[in-house]
């Protein structure tokens, strides 16, 4: 990028901006390399202002939230990354006559939803409980477990479209599926607004706690992950294919694959992107050869390999 480019950058008056700026440490798996460009805005005007300046220049972008299911390559990740800041992670609660209105921006936590969820009674997002990130991103990615799915509980959400406009869509005018939320190219998810039922706090604390339980019992604990690596494969459990096909604790370099949960591949600090998506390779081809299914990667991955930094 220009030098004059990251100038103007800097001039846009946005909350924070840095420059080759890691990014393993805002992701749970803990790895890869930096943004050219960190930047983050704290109010819908700041991110207005970048996303204009960023189009009419033609800069690569892409929105970091939580972190919780990424993983940067090792050569780290061209141009912009957004990070939306403490301005976006307001929760507000309206009372209406038959259910609760809880109204998040995207870059709350979804694990602070669940605790005031928890505390006041709130129902319906229990499944919520132990998937980290943020609630833009369970929300862009319709995150959730075998009790259900973010989308169900969605009443609207306010994105930024791509010609930097604030826009509302109607759950029922969304297209969503396993794992997935339809939205243009180019939209940035910036709050939700979710239909909760009052109950009693400790039902929802019963349901929570039992979740927590349930993860804590066969998921991996002490080591770095981005959660199941894989979607499941229709009528089946990627979890279930890889451990069947005996790929636990079979590793490259220092990432392994985990034994506590097959769709899980973790370290504890010293992996490399590329060790991570080398092992991501050999689970695929070995579930399609010997199964004859085509796994499918839930998390993302971003930035460029170490060499094609180097060029
Ligand atoms: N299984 C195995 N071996 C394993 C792991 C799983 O045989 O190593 C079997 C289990 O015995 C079970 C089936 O596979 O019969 C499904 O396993 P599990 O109940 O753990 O659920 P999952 O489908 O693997 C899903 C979500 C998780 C979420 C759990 C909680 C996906 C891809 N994963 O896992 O979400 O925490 O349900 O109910 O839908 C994530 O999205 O990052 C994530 C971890």
């Amino acid at each position: 990028m220009e030098p004059e480019i990251k100038k103007a950058i800097t001039e846009l008056g946005l909350e924070h901006v840095s420059f080759d700026a890691p990014l393993a440490g805002l992701t749970t798996f803990g790895l890869g390399g930096p943004a050219e460009v960190l930047a983050e805005p704290d109010s819908p005007e700041e991110l207005t202002r970048l996303m204009h300046f960023i189009r009419a220049q033609d800069i690569p972008w892409f929105i970091l939230g939580g972190g919780s299911n990424l993983l940067v390559r090792d050569g780290g990740v061209p141009g912009v990354v957004i990070r939306l800041g403490h301005g976006f992670a307001e929760i507000k609660i309206a009372v209406q006559e038959d259910h609760i209105a809880l109204e998040a921006g995207a870059a709350a936590p979804t694990a602070q939803i669940v605790s005031l969820c928890r505390r006041e009674g709130y129902a319906g997002l229990e499944f919520l409980a132990g998937i980290p990130g943020w609630i833009g991103g369970a929300v862009a990615m319709n995150a959730g477990t075998h009790e259900g799915q973010i989308l169900d509980r969605v009443i609207r959400i306010t994105c930024l479209n791509r010609d930097a406009e604030l826009e509302s869509t109607l759950r029922k005018d969304l297209v969503a599926d396993y794992r997935s939320l339809e939205l243009p190219e180019g939209t940035i998810i910036l709050g939700v607004e979710f239909r909760l039922e009052q109950a009693a706090p400790e039902a929802v604390e019963a349901k929570v706690k039992d979740n927590l339980a349930r993860r804590s019992a066969t998921q991996p604990k002490g080591v770095k992950s981005a959660g199941c690596i894989f979607k499941n494969p229709a009528g089946d459990y990627a979890g279930r294919l890889i451990d069947e096909a005996g790929l636990k604790g079979k590793s490259a370099g220092r990432a392994w694959v985990s034994e506590d949960h097959a769709n899980f591949i973790v370290h504890r600090g010293k992996a490399t992107a590329e060790q991570v998506l080398r092992l991501i390779e050999r689970v695929r081809q070995t579930i399609l050869d010997k199964y004859n299914v085509e796994l499918e990667t839930e998390i993302r991955v971003v930035g460029v390999d170490r060499e094609e930094a180097a060029e």
